[in-house]
Formats: C-alpha cells, sequence, structure tokens
C-alpha cells in the first residue's frame, strides 16, 4: 500500500508497485513456499441481478497439512491485497508456519483487478473504457473471497482463518466483521483501517516515518534529508543544476522540466517511505531488495552533517542507492512510471473508497511541506479516471473508530511502522486483541521467523498463534 495525497494522484501510489512490480518474476531463493495456481469464477457484479458477466480470480491452493481424517479441518485464508497474489505468498510466511502446526488448508486469494485477476484482460484498464473500473471495489472483493470459501468448504463444517498484511489486513478485518458466519477469526496485521478523513491526524504517517529516521543512526541523517529538498529544488532550478543532479544520481532520463524535476523528488520521498516500511532486521527482498535494517544503512551515509552543497547530493544519492541499487545491478536509475496493470490499481482504490489523506508540516518531519487538498484530489480522480472518491465511504460502510460491536480480530501493529497510526492500537473490547510490536517494522510479525527477529516479535507472533488456536478449538 502506498501512501500519497502528499504527492499527485497519478505518480503517488505506482511506487510500491513499480517497485514490487519486479519482485514478482520471484527469484528460486525467494520461492520458499509452493502450491497449486487455480482459478475461481466469480460475477462480474454480485450486486446487480441483470448484469450476470462473470470472470476468474486465481486462489493459492495447499492442502499438504491437512489431516484428512479430521472433518473439521481449517482454512487458513490470505485476503488478497494490492499485487501478484504470489508475492503475498511468498512473504506471509507467518501463515504457512501456523498451517503447519494447525494442518490446516492453505488459501492465498488473489484481489480482482491485480495479478492475473483482471476482469476484462487487457482492457482492464483502458482509459477509454472508465466503466471498465466500475467493479473494483472492497465489497465486490469480499464478496469474492466468501464464495470462494463457501466453494472450499463444500457444506462441511471447517473454521476459518482470515489473514492480511496492510490493505490485505483491512480486508481481513473487514471479511470478519461482515461475514462472521464465515470468517471465525482474523489476524490483521499493520492495518491501517483507522486512516480515513476525520479520525486520524494527515500528519501522522510522515510523523512516525521521521522518527524512524531520526532513531535509526545518528540525528544528522534527518537533518540532512530536510535541507536536501532546498538543495534540489535550487540545483533544480537552473539547468546546469538539473544535469549536476542526473549525474549525481546516475538517472537513465536526464532531468529536463521541472516536471521531471518534481517527479523525482516524489520518488525519493516514497522511496523514504517504503524503507521506513521495510525496515526488517534481516536483508529481505519484499519492496526491492535490501540489506537487514535498511534505514540505519542509508542514514550511515548521512551521518556526517554536509556542509556543502557536492558533498550533500553525493551523499544523498549513496543513501539512496541502498533502496535502488542494493543488488550493484541497477545500470542507472529509472523514476519513471510504468502504466502496468498492477501499477494503476492502488490509484484507482484511493479514488473511489481508499481516501486516506496524507500531509506534512514541513518543520517537525523530514518530508517535504503538503497540505490535504479533497477537491483537488478528487479533480484529479475525475481527470484520470473519470472517477469521483467518497471520503466517507469505508467509514459509513466499516465503521471507522465504531467497532465495539466487533469480535475475534487481532491487530497488530509494529509502532516503528509508518502505517501504525491509522491502525486500531487500543481494543474496543476483550475479544478483540490489539498487539503492539515496539521494534516492529510494517507487518514484520506476518513474515517467516527468524533468528534476528527482535524479541517482541517472537513474543506477538506467540500470542497470534494462541489466539487463533483457541478460535479453532472454540469452533
Ligand atoms: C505445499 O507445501 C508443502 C510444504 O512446504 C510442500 O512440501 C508441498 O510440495 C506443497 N504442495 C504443493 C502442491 O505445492
Ligand atoms: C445471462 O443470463 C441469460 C438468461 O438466463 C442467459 O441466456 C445468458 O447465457 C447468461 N449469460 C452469462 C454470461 O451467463
Ligand atoms: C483502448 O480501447 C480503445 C477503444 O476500444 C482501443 O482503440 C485502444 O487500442 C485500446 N488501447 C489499448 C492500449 O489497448
Ligand atoms: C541475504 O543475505 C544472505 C547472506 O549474506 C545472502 O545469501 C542472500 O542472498 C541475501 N538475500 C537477499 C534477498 O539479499
Ligand atoms: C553530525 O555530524 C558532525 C560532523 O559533520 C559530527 O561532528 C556530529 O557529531 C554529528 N552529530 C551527531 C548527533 O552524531
Ligand atoms: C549500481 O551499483 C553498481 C556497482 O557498484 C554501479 O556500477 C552502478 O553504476 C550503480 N547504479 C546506479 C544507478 O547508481
Ligand atoms: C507546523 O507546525 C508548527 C507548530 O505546530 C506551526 O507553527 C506551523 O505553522 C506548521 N506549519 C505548517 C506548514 O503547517
Amino acid at each position: 500500500m502506498r501512501e500519497q495525497g502528499a504527492v499527485p494522484a497519478v505518480w503517488g501510489i505506482l511506487l510500491i508497485l513499480v517497485i514490487a512490480g519486479c519482485q514478482c518474476h520471484l527469484t528460486g531463493e525467494e520461492r520458499r513456499y509452493q502450491y497449486e495456481i487455480k482459478d475461481f469464477q466469480v460475477p462480474l457484479d454480485h450486486f446487480s441481478f441483470l448484469i450476470n458477466a462473470t470472470f476468474n480470480i486465481r486462489y493459492l491452493y495447499n492442502d499438504s497439512f491437512v489431516d484428512k481424517s479430521n472433518a473439521r479441518t481449517p482454512i487458513f485464508f490470505y485476503t488478497g491485497n494490492e499485487g501478484d497474489i504470489e508475492l503475498f505468498a511468498q512473504n506471509t510466511g507467518f501463515l504457512w508456519e501456523q498451517a503447519q502446526l494447525q494442518r490446516a488448508l492453505v488459501i492465498f486469494a488473489e484481489h480482482r483487478y491485480y495479478g492475473k485477476s483482471l476482469p476484462f484482460g487487457s482492457s482492464t484498464f483502458n482509459s477509454s473504457m472508465p466503466e471498465h473500473l466500475a467493479y473494483f471495489t472492497v465489497e465486490q472483493t469480499l464478496e469474492d473471497y466468501a464464495m470462494l470459501i463457501t466453494f472450499l468448504k463444500n457444506d462441511r463444517q471447517m473454521p476459518v482463518v482470515a489473514f492480511g498484511g496492510s490493505y490485505g489486513g483491512m480486508l481481513s478485518a473487514w471479511f470478519r466483521m461482515k461475514y462472521p458466519h464465515l470468517v471465525h477469526g482474523a489476524l490483521a496485521a499493520s492495518a491501517p483501517i483507522l486512516q480515513f478523513p476525520g479520525i486520524t491526524d494527515c500528519d501522522i504517517f510522515y510523523r512516525i516515518a521521521t522518527s524512524v529516521f531520526q532513531n535509526a543512526y545518528n540525528g544528522n541523517c534527518t537533518v540532512n534529508i530536510a535541507r536536501s529538498w532546498k538543495l534540489f529544488e535550487s540545483l533544480g532550478g537552473n539547468d546546469a543544476g538539473k544535469k549536476q543532479i542526473s549525474e549525481a544520481f546516475n538517472l537513465c532520463t536526464p532531468l529536463k522540466t521541472d516536471g521531471d524535476l518534481k517527479q523525482f523528488l516524489d520518488y525519493v520521498e516514497e522511496v523514504y517511505s517504503n524503507l521506513a516500511m521495510v525496515n526488517y532486521p534481516y536483508n529481505s527482498s519484499f519492496l526491492a531488495p535490501l540489506p537487514a535494517y535498511p534505514v540505519r544503512q542509508v542514514c550511515f551515509y548521512l551521518k556526517d552533517l554536509h556542509t556543502t552543497d557536492v558533498d550533500l547530493l553525493h551523499a544523498m544519492a549513496s543513501a539512496l542507492a541502498v533502496y535502488t541499487n542494493y543488488t550493484g545491478s541497477a545500470k542507472c536509475l529509472d523514476t519513471s512510471v510504468s502504466s502496468s496493470a498492477d501499477a494503476s490499481g492502488w490509484d484507482i482504490q484511493t479514488c473511489n473508497q481508499m481516501v486516506m489523506p496524507f500531509c506534512s508540516n514541513g518543520t517537525e518531519t523530514m518530508f517535504r511541506p503538503s497540505t490535504w487538498n479533497f477537491k483537488e484530489f478528487a479533480e484529479k480522480c475525475y481527470k484520470n479516471y473519470r472517477l469521483t472518491p467518497k471520503p466517507y465511504d469505508i467509514i459509513l460502510r466499516y465503521g471507522g473508530r465504531n467497532i465495539e460491536s466487533v469480535t475475534n480480530i487481532i491487530f497488530s501493529n509494529g509502532l516503528l511502522d509508518p502505517w501504525s497510526g491509522g491502525g486500531v492500537l487500543q481494543a474496543p473490547n476483550d475479544k478483540v486483541f490489539v498487539i503492539i510490536l515496539p521494534e516492529g517494522a510494517h507487518h514484520l510479525d506476518l513474515r517467516h521467523s527468524d533468528p534476528a527477529d527482535p524479541p517482541s516479535v517472537r513474543d506477538a507472533r506467540q500470542k497470534e498463534a494462541a489466539i487463533i488456536a483457541q478460535w479453532i478449538k472454540e469452533f
């Protein structure tokens, strides 16, 4: 999931998915888990009795752990989020480890409009057919998942536990809220279900991201980053300076216009947000191939207070390369935007229901100052997709902070995750569990266990496992 809003709608969302997109071609080493890939037919529009068109969503299936003599086999169901489902299957080791323990059937369902689950094939995102986007909602997606579970259960009594991280965690939580007869519990990891207008401060994301950088190496890191924006803007004001930036960062396409400069700055800002999210304690390749604690590595290059422009520029380039060139295989730095299907998906969702305000008070964060302007945002959505966002739709449907009546959901949040600002940090009742990971990045607890995991993550997984086991026992 991408934070956006400080950034223009089009560029805002794309980075994670562009970068994640490259990861979809998983290399052998990243393929920890195996499964069969299956298709499931779903109605294009679950809520219409006029349209009976259908299409296929993909899901991943593994029944190797299942005890065939157990009539009440648990189903562990990952509610797929914004990307190719195989990426999430490979990065959700906790589900696999628990499935082995509980002898569960493993299912990862792909979200409609992502990966290969495209309702209109290659014309799904064709901008001359905006009507193709009409069925791209949370509700249609949950209905897909409800039908798939019903099909898998095939009239048998089986406890279902939903798992999800980030937007996938929001879906898990909402799935349990709306379909309690199908889903007996949900683990919603790093799920910012409160990151919506009027119920959470718009600057919380950038504040937390800044604090991650502040505490990573030494205090000079955020000072350098905060200063760099002025430097980029003053250098970028003339052709010689644009050339200097292009060379220092080894840009594939040298900066020519002010639009190019803006795209470059948006890219850099996104990289910082992504780094804070995936600041995992071991090397990983979720959003990009990265060393352990990548923010620390970035801040290592920014540990001295740079007084000359040239020094600061080169330090910034080295720092950014931790994210863009860890493998050393990037020939040049490409900050342009791909128009691939995955890349547009999340941007489109922010333009219908997932309206998440972001802003930054330039004096208190290392990011550029920005304000949240819904009117401007909505105009861009209309221009790009003919969509009119509904900022209060999610709160209307799922309750915002009013979730007292909800049960059997675990909300886990790492306090070092910028998304935790929009997470549920206080349990509304004793059937909802809030698990805090003081040292956790974005859904670290959902990942496989690793010797480098901090103690708080091990504890969190243990608690989660015990609650899930209890749900299954109670069933
Ligand atoms: C399911 O996972 C198990 C354990 O990782 C693996 O041995 C098995 O081959 C997988 N099944 C399929 C069909 O890929
Ligand atoms: C839709 O329903 C009509 C009437 O039952 C039927 O003739 C048609 O084949 C259906 N189309 C699809 C795609 O199922
Ligand atoms: C989009 O649809 C239009 C109208 O059907 C078609 O002419 C065009 O080739 C399509 N564009 C792409 C990129 O497929
Ligand atoms: C992580 O580090 C190990 C050991 O240094 C290395 O073998 C592995 O390829 C690295 N993985 C990634 C994703 O960089
Ligand atoms: C910041 O960098 C300067 C050198 O440029 C160094 O003397 C100082 O100790 C650094 N600050 C911190 C908090 O380490
Ligand atoms: C990436 O690293 C390699 C090896 O250090 C270097 O040759 C290359 O120029 C770097 N690419 C970029 C974009 O800086
Ligand atoms: C940032 O916050 C400070 C102190 O709260 C305030 O004085 C300033 O006006 C704010 N700046 C912006 C750009 O909102």
